[in-house]
C-alpha cells in the first residue's frame, strides 16, 4: 500500500515536472512553468519522507534546512550576469551527490540490509560513479573558468578561459573513457563474487580518471563556448540523476533525471546550432578549438590602421529628432543593457516612442547576454510586452526596411565579420544583420572588445554611429528629450 501510494506521489511529482518544463518554454508561461515545478519538488520531497526506508529524520531536516539556507543567500546574493558560474557551481553539487551515493551504495553491498551486490547493480553504481565524478570537476572547472577571478588570503589569482590544448588530448581522452570502461567492468564482475566485494580501490581510481577526465574535457573548451558548455553539464548532471535513480531504484530520480538530461542536450543543441559549433566538439571538449583563437595578432601596421579609423559619434539631441521621424525602430540589447541596467529607461523610450506613433520592437540574439533567454529575462522584468519582442530568425529579414537600429549595449552579436571571416573566434555564428537597416547607433561606452574579444567593423560603417557613454546615462538623456519634444 505504501509503495502504491509512494510510486503515485512520484508520478504525480513527474507530470508537474513535465508541465514545469512546457510552461518554461514560452515567456507568457514561465511564471506558471517555475510554479508548476516548486509544486512538483513539494510533492516528491513530502512523498519521500513518509516512504519507511527514511528513517533519521533529524539528519534529513538538517540537511534540508542547511541546503535550503545555502540556496536561498546564494540566489539572493547572485548577479544575473553571475547566474551562468551559479549553475555551473550547482551541477557539481548533483555530480558530488552522486559519487557520495555510489560509494554509500558500495559500502552497503552485501551487508545486513544492505543490496544484493549483483553484477547489473553493480554496473549501475559503477556508471553513476563515472558520470557523477565527470560531471562534478567539469562543473568546478566551468565555474572556474566562468568566474576567472578568485581572491585568497588578499591574493588574485585568474583563470584563463582560454582553451587548454595539450598535444595528444584526443588519444588522452579515448584513454580515460576506456580505463573507466575496464574498471567499471571489473567492479561489477567483482560484485558478482564474494558479497561485499565491491572493492574501494577500484571505485577510488575510476573517480579518480572520471575526474580528470570531466575537468580535462571542459577546460579544452574556449570561452564563446562556456555557454553551450553549462547547458551540457546541466544535462549530463541529468543524466548522473537518472543513473543514481537506477541505482536506488528510484523511478522519481530516473524520470526527472532523464527529464533534465534530455532538455539540457536540447537546449546545448540549440545554442550550438545559433553560434554555429558543432555539438560533438562541445562534447568532446576542444575538437576543432584551433580555430577558436581570438581572432590573429594583429602587425603594428594594422594597430595604426584601426587606431586611425574613425567613427561617427552623434548624440542624444540629434538622435531624438531622428527617432521621433522615423516609422520603424528596431532595438538590439546585448550584454551592456544588463550591466547599464537600462531595461527600464529603455522600455520607458519605447513608451514614448509608440505613442508618437513609432513602430518600436526589440529582436533578441539567442546567446546575448552572458546566459540563455538573459535579454528575456531583462525585458520581462521591465514589463515589456511579448508581443513586440522577437527572436533572430522572426526579425532579421526585416532590417533593411529598418529607420534605426539602436544596438544598446550590444557588440558580438552584431559583428559582421562572423559573416564575413570564418576563421575568427565568431565565424559562422548567426548574427542580427543590424548593418543593413538604413541607420545604426551603437550604445557604449569605448571602442572595446566583447566576450569573444575582437573588433567589431560595424563601429566604421557609414551608416552607423556611436553614442558613447554609460548605457544607462545614455538611454536616460534619450528619453529625457524625446519627451521634451
Ligand atoms: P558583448 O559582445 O560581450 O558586448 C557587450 C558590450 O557592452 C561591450 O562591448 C561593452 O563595450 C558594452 N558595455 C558593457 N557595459 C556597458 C555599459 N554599462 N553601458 C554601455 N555599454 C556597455 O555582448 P553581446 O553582444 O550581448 O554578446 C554576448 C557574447 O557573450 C557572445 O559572444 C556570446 O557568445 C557570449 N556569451 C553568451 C552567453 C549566453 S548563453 N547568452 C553566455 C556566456 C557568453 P564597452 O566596454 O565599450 O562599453
Amino acid at each position: 500500500m505504501e509503495q502504491t501510494l509512494l510510486q503515485i506521489a512520484y508520478l504525480v511529482a513527474s507530470i508537474f515536472f513535465i508541465l514545469s518544463l512546457k510552461g518554461l518554454s514560452s515567456q507568457e508561461t514561465a511564471r506558471q512553468g517555475n510554479l508548476y515545478g516548486i509544486f512538483g519538488m513539494g510533492v516528491a520531497i513530502v512523498a519521500t519522507l513518509f516512504n519507511s526506508h527514511v528513517t533519521q529524520y533529524d539528519t534529513l531536516f538538517i540537511t534540508i534546512a542547511v541546503g535550503s539556507l545555502v540556496g536561498y543567500i546564494l540566489a539572493k546574493r547572485v548577479e544575473m550576469t553571475a547566474m551562468p558560474e551559479l549553475v555551473a557551481l550547482l551541477h557539481s553539487f548533483v555530480g558530488a551527490a552522486a559519487v557520495l551515493v555510489g560509494f554509500a551504495s558500495d559500502a552497503s553491498m552485501g551487508h545486513e540490509g544492505g543490496h544484493a551486490a549483483s553484477a547489473l547493480y553493480a554496473s549501475e553504481v559503477g556508471v553513476d560513479v563515472f558520470i557523477g565524478a565527470l560531471t562534478f570537476t567539469g562543473s568546478v572547472a566551468a565555474f572556474a573558468k566562468l568566474k576567472a577571478k578568485f581572491n585568497f588570503f588578499g591574493k588574485t589569482y585568474w583563470v584563463p578561459s582560454k582553451p587548454l590544448l595539450l598535444k595528444e588530448r584526443h588519444k588522452l581522452n579515448a584513454g580515460m573513457l576506456a580505463a573507466s570502461i575496464i574498471l567499471v567492468i571489473m567492479y561489477a564482475n567483482g560484485a558478482s563474487g564474494e558479497a561485499g566485494s565491491g572493492s574501494l580501490v577500484l571505485m577510488s581510481l575510476l573517480t579518480i580518471i572520471a575526474g580528470v577526465l570531466g575537468a580535462h574535457l571542459v577546460l579544452a573548451i574556449g570561452g564563446a563556448d562556456m555557454p553551450v558548455v553549462v547547458s551540457m553539464l546541466n544535462s549530463y548532471s541529468g543524466w548522473t540523476a537518472s543513473a543514481a535513480g537506477f541505482m536506488l531504484n528510484n523511478d522519481l530520480l530516473i524520470i526527472t533525471g532523464a527529464l533534465v538530461g534530455s532538455s539540457g542536450a536540447i537546449l546545448s543543441y540549440i545554442m550550438c546550432k545559433s553560434m554555429n559549433r558543432s555539438i560533438l566538439s562541445v562534447i568532446f571538449g576542444g575538437f576543432g578549438a584551433e580555430n577558436d583563437a581570438p581572432a590573429k595578432e594583429l602587425t603594428e601596421e594594422e594597430k595604426a590602421e584601426l587606431a586611425a579609423r574613425t567613427v561617427n559619434e552623434t548624440d542624444a539631441e540629434t538622435l531624438s529628432d531622428k527617432l521621433l521621424s522615423s516609422k520603424s525602430v528596431v532595438i538590439v540589447p546585448g550584454y551592456g543593457l544588463a550591466q547599464a541596467r537600462a531595461q527600464h529607461s529603455v522600455y520607458q523610450l519605447v513608451k514614448i516612442l509608440k505613442a508618437k506613433g513609432v513602430n518600436v520592437r526589440f529582436a533578441i540574439h539567442p546567446v546575448a547576454g552572458r546566459l540563455p533567454g538573459h535579454m528575456n529575462i531583462l525585458l520581462a522584468e521591465a514589463a515589456v510586452p511579448y508581443d513586440i519582442v522577437l527572436e533572430l530568425e522572426e526579425i532579421n529579414d526585416d532590417f533593411p526596411e529598418t529607420d534605426v537600429v539602436l544596438v544598446i549595449g550590444a557588440n558580438d552579436i552584431v559583428n559582421p565579420l562572423a559573416q564575413e571571416d570564418p576563421t575568427c573566434s565568431i565565424g559562422g555564428m548567426e548574427v542580427l544583420e543590424v548593418w543593413k537597416s538604413k541607420l545604426t547607433v551603437v550604445f557604449k561606452r569605448s571602442r572595446n572588445v566583447g566576450y569573444a574579444g575582437i573588433d567589431n567593423p560595424l563601429f566604421y560603417k557609414d551608416n552607423t554611429q556611436m553614442l558613447f557613454g554609460d548605457a544607462g546615462k545614455t538611454v536616460d538623456e534619450l528619453v529625457a528629450q524625446v519627451s521634451a519634444k
